[in-house]
């Protein structure tokens, strides 16, 4: 299953939004000419478009090695996959927050998770081999990677990160674009979706149930592993 998160591309939303995000922020475009606006609204929407790209390649590629490994193995890694554009807000967000100019030339520069996927994954074993797999293949560079299952985040989180770059061919060019890949299992995910939703809520219930939810992400895990092993007991 492949749940897919677009924003709006609307060129005229863009642009107004382009226009009313940017000016309160700390580098506005109150200054700029509406030609330069609208030029710098287009660039985004390029950009969009370059990053969209970028996770349909990315997706494809997970979906044939899912379907391969099934073939090979009778099991399927994946449980599903979900991906998104950073929403235009979010990204000049992040720019103001990295004290950035707010254009599509800085974002491309700095910001590594413009373009993200999120593989949810039947059991642990699955999660590496699935960033085995796509690492090894020759168009993908890894930038980044943080390992958050063998060392899990203070308040429990669990997940692999890796960020990698995968060539977009276009019309006139070729854009080598980073995508944010999470991989995690159904049990990861069960648990930062709890912890997302509370800390979206309000902060206070997050520290409220900070100890509970410290206590399932280990439950989830001894359960994971007591999984993992009848599997590997009787499949392997
Ligand atoms: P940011 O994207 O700015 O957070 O960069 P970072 O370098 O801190 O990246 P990191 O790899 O730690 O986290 C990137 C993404 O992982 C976040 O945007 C979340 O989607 C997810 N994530 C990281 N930590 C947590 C967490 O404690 N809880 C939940 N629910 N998600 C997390
Ligand atoms: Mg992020």
């Amino acid at each position: 299953m492949y749940i897919k998160r677009n924003p709006s591309s609307d060129l005229e939303d863009l642009k107004k939004e382009f226009e009313e995000t940017s000016n309160n922020f700390k580098y506005p475009i109150k200054t700029r000419e509406p030609q330069e606006v609208y030029e710098e609204a287009l660039k985004f929407a390029k950009l969009n478009n370059v990053y969209s790209a970028a996770l349909k390649e990315i997706s494809t590629k997970l979906d044939i090695i899912d379907s391969d490994f099934q073939h090979m193995y009778k099991h399927n890694p994946i449980h599903h996959i979900e991906s998104r554009v950073k929403e235009f807000y979010s990204l000049v967000k992040k720019l103001k927050h990295k004290n950035l100019e707010i254009s599509a030339e800085t974002a491309k520069d700095n910001i590594t998770d413009i373009a993200g996927i999120r593989v949810i994954c039947n059991r642990i074993e699955d999660v590496y081999a699935i960033e085995k797999l796509l690492l090894k293949q020759e168009d993908i560079n890894l930038l980044k990677r943080k390992d958050y299952i063998k060392n899990p985040k203070e308040n429990g989180y669990r997940s692999l990160h890796i960020i990698i770059t995968v060539p977009v061919f276009l019309t006139d060019s070729v854009e080598v674009s980073p995508v944010e890949i999470q991989i995690r299992t159904i049990g990861m995910d069960m648990w930062a979706s709890l912890e997302h939703d509370l800390r979206y809520k309000n902060k206070n219930d997050t520290e409220k149930f900070k100890n509970e939810l410290k206590q399932c992400a280990i439950d989830i895990e001894n359960v994971e592993q007591k999984m993992q092993h009848i599997h590997s007991e009787t499949f392997d």
